[in-house]
């Protein structure tokens, strides 16, 4: 690798498949397009999703609640739709997945159905330091059920900055018989750690373990293949990597086998079967598919620019996506590495090479003062206190100029 323009240039000709700026808009930063680095957090808009706001709000207008059925496309098949745009993206058949709700409400609600503790099988095993959201549903669960999360919990502690596999491993052969279900997210979202989620899920399912994910950071982010992997739940949110727009709905999965033996334990009436949703009959005919897992009218004001930025994404392979990630994200670790050397600064990057787009750097000694700068010229990143900087550039739409151009503005931060 090279800290140069020439060899960033050479990069983005080698990598363009993966790519698709022009699709997308840019916070602007002195009449230019910021260097925006959190893919992590809000994914940006593309074009195409917001020309699709647009034309549901016309659509709302032009034909009011006929738009599930006449408007083009009809509203009734854009949660279809979704499901399919996700496929190769999470690694599962359509009926495997449906978009709905918000990423907290579907796990509690997953949790819900599969968290059956018995007097001999009741405990949760999950990441130490998991997204605030995890802790406090897995302790809230454990109480709904009479148990104590301070003992019924086992959180798999990190080494150093980091969690080895083994780590999980040994939680699963020490609480193996009295655990019910392994609950982790797929990539962490405060040091970036990619899991070995294969590994761990055979591990875990060997012992009569239930394994539930939180892909917030994963989907977009890593290649997934939950179904290879037997995974039995999960669920993530479509404002970050999947570019759905803020406060966008979630997703689920839930393995096929699950669906043919068990329909969901809390039904709401659009989780009836299309042809029977407005015959209005008190029983619930569902079907052996995730879309049996809505409760409620889906947001179609979420949907329709959703659907879009799917569509968008799949212009490109997965593969070429993630091999253009790969380098990016590389390439961005390379030139941190050299803007240290160059300027004795003391960076730390935490993010093991088992990673997706982004790399958590702490900054020792000048903390906040940096990212101020750095946001000051124009470059968006994340900081979490005391000292952790948090970057992602995205596949999608961030350049390999546009790394080699952070580094020059993260020089003149330090400076
Ligand atoms: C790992 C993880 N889990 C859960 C959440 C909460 O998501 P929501 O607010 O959409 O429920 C987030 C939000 O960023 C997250 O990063």
């Amino acid at each position: 690798m090279e800290f140069s323009l020439a060899y960033a240039q050479a990069q983005e000709t080698a990598h363009t498949k993966g790519c698709l700026r022009e699709a997308f808009i840019f916070p602007q930063h002195q009449g230019q397009d910021a260097l925006y680095f959190l893919g992590n957090s809000l994914g940006l808009p593309c074009v195409a999703a917001q020309t699709a706001l647009q034309r549901v709000s016309d659509q709302w207008a032009a034909h009011g609640v006929e738009g599930f059925f006449d408007a083009q496309p009809p509203w009734w098949d854009l949660e279809t739709q979704a499901a399919e745009q996700l496929s190769p993206w999470v690694g599962a058949a359509p009926k495997s997945i449906a978009v709905l709700n918000a990423l907290t409400v579907n796990l509690q609600f997953l949790l819900l159905h599969f968290y059956r503790p018995t007097p001999q099988r009741y405990k949760i095993i999950m990441e130490e330091k998991a997204f605030p959201s995890d802790q406090y549903l897995v302790q809230s669960q454990l109480e709904f059920h009479g148990k104590n999360p301070k003992t019924d919990c086992i959180e798999v502690p990190r080494s150093g900055h980091h969690w080895d596999t083994t780590s999980f491993l040994e939680a699963i052969e020490q609480h193996g018989e009295d655990t019910a279900i392994l609950f982790l997210s797929g990539v962490n979202y405060y040091n970036g750690q990619k899991f070995d989620l294969e590994t761990i899920t055979a591990a875990a399912q060997k012992k009569g373990i239930l394994v539930g994910l939180d892909l917030a950071h994963a989907v977009g982010n890593i290649p997934l293949e939950l179904e290879r992997w037997n995974v039995d739940f999960a669920a993530w949110c479509s404002y970050k990597y999947l570019n759905g727009g803020p406060g966008s709905l979630g997703g689920i999965y839930i393995n096929e086998k699950h669906l043919s033996t068990s329909s969901p334990s809390f039904k709401g009436w659009w989780g009836v079967k299309r042809e029977a949703r407005f015959a209005m009959s008190p029983e619930f005919e569902g079907t052996s598919e995730a879309s049996s897992w809505h409760q409620s009218t889906p947001s179609i004001l979420a949907l329709a620019p959703l659907c879009a930025a799917l569509e968008t994404r799949n212009q490109i392979t997965p593969k070429d996506y993630f091999k253009r990630q790969h380098a990016l994200t590389s390439f961005l670790a390379y030139v941190l590495t050299q803007v240290a050397q160059k300027t004795a600064s003391q960076f730390e990057i935490i993010t093991p090479t088992d990673r997706g787009a982004q790399l958590t750097v702490l900054l020792h000694g000048q903390g906040k003062t940096v990212y101020d700068r750095l946001l000051a010229q124009g470059v968006y990143v994340d900081w979490r206190e005391p000292n952790a900087i948090r970057m992602a550039p995205t596949a999608l739409y961030n350049t390999f100029g546009e790394i080699y151009e952070f580094a020059n503005r993260l020089e003149k931060a330090l400076a």
